[in-house]
């Protein structure tokens, strides 16, 4: 059956042989004492390549399946190519199995990339029987699979792509990178909406998740880690696209906002936690009166349900009259923030649009904002206040309830607010 009578959807069947219980050949696992279980212990290969080795929380570990997920067309290939190269050069024979681009498509993207290969072996083969076969005569010390959804096993009925073959065919990989200990990578593709249920559907198999965020037409490159058994996750890596492939952006901050328009109103500088790293960014927000029966509001980069529910707590407790106007939020340079420290930053550009005056583009804003018009104490204030600093601000705005600070800082006013009114005195607004 190709449609679940359930749910109506197609092609989420998944094939399962029947197993008699007590019918097991082999012994599934073995129950030892907490005390007794051996520390896992191992060695990161660290790539030198810095935004590669942060997503995955300081390099590869060997006997990990990564999962590389994005849109058709977004990099994915470019990067793992890059990656193999790294390793290849350095000795590791790498097993690049490529379903869905012939040998010669690869080396010209090669070519391109400088891509020497010393220790690189390409296979067109997408049964994946065969490609253990293929690796059990080059013995491989990574394995690059592009992408999970052109390989499929001999001994499923249903069709290469499907979610039954996928997910057979990465239990498999799995299988045999931890059984030789070494990485293997899975690229996966998935559309915008994300509704291609392959690869998602991985996410419990594999020991690390990466997805390439943003859309493939801006040439920043985001690659986020949502899940890493082996590192924190919610890391991301920033890579440029250029003509030689994917280059690593020393400062993400400048590159966010060197497009910055100053003295415009509708924009706030905003410093954004990105895993560990903080990260400025300008919140741009544009309120204008509406053409329609009712306003139209659109967040790209923030979530749209956080949106309005500032916009109502801005009517409600600020006395704005936001009915009548259309809001667009958008967060510059492709980035989506989720952290409530974004709240306050919104809050600014969206009154700055409002009232047509612009913030002073020295202040840096962060601070969770409550229903009830309060600002809250976010995380890492301290580290952000140092990333503005080290931009060349000169004020930054947030929230009382994050002070005292660790140490004190010089070279920035700090001005704490702690509800909305005292905030946009103190942005001029
Ligand atoms: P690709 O890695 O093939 O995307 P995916 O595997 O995710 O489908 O390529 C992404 C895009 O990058 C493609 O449109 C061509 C472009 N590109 C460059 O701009 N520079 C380069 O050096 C390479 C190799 C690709
Ligand atoms: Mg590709």
């Amino acid at each position: 059956m190709g449609r679940c009578p359930a749910c109506d959807e197609w092609d989420t069947l998944i094939e399962e042989a029947v197993v008699p219980v007590g019918s097991s050949p082999t012994p599934s696992g073995q129950t030892l004492a907490y005390a007794d279980v051996d520390n896992l212990t191992f060695e990161r290969i660290q790539t030198w390549n810095p935004e590669f080795d942060r997503v995955l929380g300081g390099g590869i570990v060997p006997g990990s399946v990564v999962l590389l997920g994005g849109e058709p067309g977004i990099g994915k290939s470019t990067l793992l190519l890059q990656i193999a190269e790294i390793l290849s050069a350095r000795g590791t024979r790498v097993l690049y199995v490529a379903g869905e681009e012939s040998s010669k498509q690869i080396k010209m993207r090669g070519d391109r990339l400088l891509v020497e290969g010393s220790n690189l072996f390409i296979s067109t083969e997408t049964c994946i029987e065969r490609v253990f076969e293929e690796a059990d005569k080059i013995e491989p010390g990574a394995l690059v699979v592009d992408s999970i959804q052109t390989v499929l096993s001999e001994g499923l009925q249903s069709a290469p792509g499907s979610i039954g073959q996928i997910r057979e065919c990465a239990l498999r990989f799995l299988n045999f990178s931890k059984q030789r200990h070494i990485p293997a990578f899975l690229i996966g593709h998935i559309t915008k909406d994300g509704t291609l249920a392959g690869p998602k559907a991985l996410e419990h198999i594999v020991d690390v998740v990466l997805y390439f965020e943003g859309d493939r037409y801006q040439n920043q490159k985001l690659v986020r880690a949502v899940k890493n058994r082996f590192g924190p996750a919610n890391e991301l890596g920033i890579f440029e696209m250029t003509s030689q492939g994917l280059k690593c952006v020393d400062n993400p901050s400048s590159l966010f906002l060197s497009e910055r328009a100053e003295n415009v109103s509708g924009s706030v500088v905003f410093c954004a936690m990105q895993g560990s790293r903080p990260v400025l960014v300008e919140m741009q927000a544009l309120v204008s009166q509406t053409n329609y029966s009712t306003a139209r509001r659109t967040a790209t980069g923030v979530d749209p349900s956080r949106v309005s529910l500032l916009l109502a707590m801005l009517e409600k407790r600020v006395g704005f009259n936001l009915l009548g106007s259309d809001v667009y939020v958008n967060v510059a340079g492709g980035l989506s923030v989720a952290e409530p420290a974004a709240d306050l930053p919104l809050v600014g550009a969206v009154v700055s649009s409002y009232r047509d005056l612009p913030v002073s583009p020295k202040t840096i804003v962060f601070g969770e904002v409550g229903l009830a018009g309060e600002i809250r104490a976010v995380s890492s204030a301290f580290t952000r206040i140092k990333e503005a600093i080290g931009m060349g601000f000169e004020h930054v705005v947030m929230p009382a309830g994050n002070l005292p600070l660790p140490e004190p800082v010089k070279g920035i006013e700090i001005v704490s607010v702690s509800n909305v009114e005292e905030f946009l005195e103190a942005v001029g607004l």
